[in-house]
C-alpha cells in the first residue's frame, strides 16, 4: 500500500492531516516531527530509560523534558492512555504502547486507564453496554497482564465518568469548526463527539491539581494531542491547566512488511491473544526476513537485520532479554542461520514464551477486575 490512508494532505494548504479512525501508516517520521511540532526522542534525558526506550520504539514527544523533570525531582505527574473496547483482541502496537505506560508508572506517575466506551459508540457502533463487558471480560485484564500495576492505576468508563463530560463539554467552547476541520479533516459529528470526549480524557487529571501529564500513543492519536494541548492553553487562565505531554511509538510492521499493522486490518496480523499456537506458528514463519537470495550470499554476507519483521518483532515485543536479543542479531549478521532456523530458535520460541505468559498472567488478573473500583 503506497499512498497513506491516516495521513492525507489538506488540499488547500498541503498540511498533513492525520485521522484517528483511519486504517494505518506512516512512513516519514521526520516530517510528522516537524509538521506536528513535536521534539525527536532524546533518550539521554529519560531517567532509567526502559528497553523499550533504548530500543528505539519512541520516536518524538512533546514536553517530555518537563516528565523527566517531574520524575527527577519526585514531583506529581500522570500518565493516561485509554483503550476502545470494540476489537475483542489488542495488537502488538498497543502492547508498546502498555510498555511505556508502565514505565511512567514505576517512575512514579499518577496512572490512568479509561475504557472509551463513548467513542466505541459513535464511531463503531458497539453498544455502551457491550464495550463494557468486553472491557471487563477482556481489555482490562489483559493490560494488568501486560504489566500494570492494578492497585496503582485509576480505571474508569467515558460513559461513567462526569467530570470527564463535563470538561468535554467546556472544551467544545475553545476550538471553532475552521480548526476542527484543519485538525480532523472532517466535521462528522461522531467525530467530533469523541474528540470532545477524548479531551475530557486527556485533561481531567489536573482538575484535582493541575500537573504535567503524558499520553503514550500511537501516531493515530496526534491530532488528539494537538487539539489538548491548544485547549490546554486556552483554559491556563482558568484552571491553570499544562499542556499535556506525549510519547509517540513507531508503528509496528505487518507480517509481510508490507504495511503497517492495525486494528482494522485482517492480513498477517499477529494479536494478543494468540490462543492457537499452530496458526501463530504458521503465521510467524511467513514473516518477510532480511535474509539474501541464495543460502550461499547469507553465509557469505549474513542477513540484513534491518530489513527483518523477524527481527523487529523480537526486539519491540517478544525479547525482552539484551542478551538473546543481541546473539540472535549477531548470528544473523554473521550468516550463522538460515532465516527459517533463525525464525525457529528466536521468534518462534519467545513468541510462544510471550503468550504463555499472557495467558498465565491473564487468568490471574481476569479473578481481581471484580475488585476495581472505578473512578465516576
Ligand atoms: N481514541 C483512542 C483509540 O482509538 C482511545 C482513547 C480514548 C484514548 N481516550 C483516550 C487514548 C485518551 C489516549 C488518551 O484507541
Amino acid at each position: 500500500m503506497k499512498e497513506s490512508d491516516v495521513m492525507k494532505k489538506n488540499k488547500k494548504s498541503d498540511k498533513v492531516i492525520v485521522d484517528p479512525w483511519g486504517k494505518s501508516l506512516v512512513e516519514d517520521y521526520s516530517r510528522l516531527i516537524k509538521e506536528f511540532g513535536m521534539q525527536p526522542f532524546d533518550i539521554e534525558e529519560m531517567p532509567s530509560p526502559s528497553t523499550q526506550m533504548k530500543r528505539g520504539i519512541i520516536f518524538g514527544g512533546q514536553d517530555l523534558s518537563v516528565i523527566a523533570e517531574a520524575i527527577k525531582k519526585k514531583k506529581k505527574f500522570y500518565c493516561l492512555t485509554g483503550i476502545m473496547p470494540s476489537a475483542e483482541k489488542i495488537h502488538l502496537g498497543t502492547e508498546a504502547i502498555i510498555q511505556q505506560v508502565k514505565y511512567f508508572q514505576e517512575m512514579g506517575a499518577i496512572t490512568y486507564v479509561l475504557i472509551a466506551d463513548v467513542e466505541s459508540q459513535a464511531t463503531r457502533g458497539v453498544p455502551i453496554e457491550e464495550g463494557k463487558k468486553r472491557a471487563m471480560n477482556f481489555h482490562i485484564p489483559a493490560y494488568i497482564a501486560l504489566g500494570l500495576d492494578p492497585k496503582k492505576t485509576i480505571f474508569y468508563f467515558q460513559s461513567e465518568n462526569k467530570e470527564v463530560s463535563n470538561l468535554a463539554a467546556i472544551c467544545a467552547q475553545k476550538i471553532t469548526e475552521n480548526e476542527f476541520r484543519a485538525i480532523y479533516g472532517s466535521v462528522h459529528p461522531a467525530k467530533v463527539m469523541s474528540a470532545f470526549t477524548q479531551m475530557g480524557d486527556i485533561l481531567h487529571p489536573q482538575l484535582k491539581e493541575a500537573m504535567p501529564g503524558v499520553i503514550p500513543v500511537g501516531i493515530d492519536q496526534a491530532p488528539h494531542i494537538r487539539m489538548s494541548r491548544d485547549v490546554a492553553k486556552r483554559l491556563r487562565s482558568e484552571y491553570g491547566f499544562f499542556a499535556p505531554g506525549a510519547s509517540y511509538n513507531k508503528y509496528t510492521s505487518s507480517l509481510d512488511g508490507s504495511f503497517k499493522m492495525s486494528k482494522n486490518e485482517d492480513i498477517g496480523k499477529i494479536e494478543i491473544p494468540e490462543k492457537d499456537r499452530k496458526e501463530l506458528e504458521k503465521k510467524l514463519k511467513k514473516a518477510l526476513t532480511g535474509g539474501r537470495v541464495t543460502a550461499e550470499e547469507q553465509r557469505e554476507k549474513g542477513g540484513e537485520p534491518e530489513k527483518c519483521i523477524a527481527f523487529e518483532y523480537c526486539k519491540n515485543h517478544f525479547i525482552k532479554s539484551d542478551e538473546v536479543l543481541g546473539e540472535m542479531y549477531r548470528e544473523c549478521i554473521g550468516g550463522k542461520n538460515l532465516c527459517g532456523e533463525c525464525k525457529q530458535k528466536y521468534l518462534v520460541k519467545y513468541a510462544n514464551n510471550f503468550f504463555d505468559d499472557f495467558d498465565e498472567k491473564f487468568e490471574k488478573a481476569r479473578k481481581i477486575v471484580g475488585k476495581i473500583r472505578f473512578e465516576q
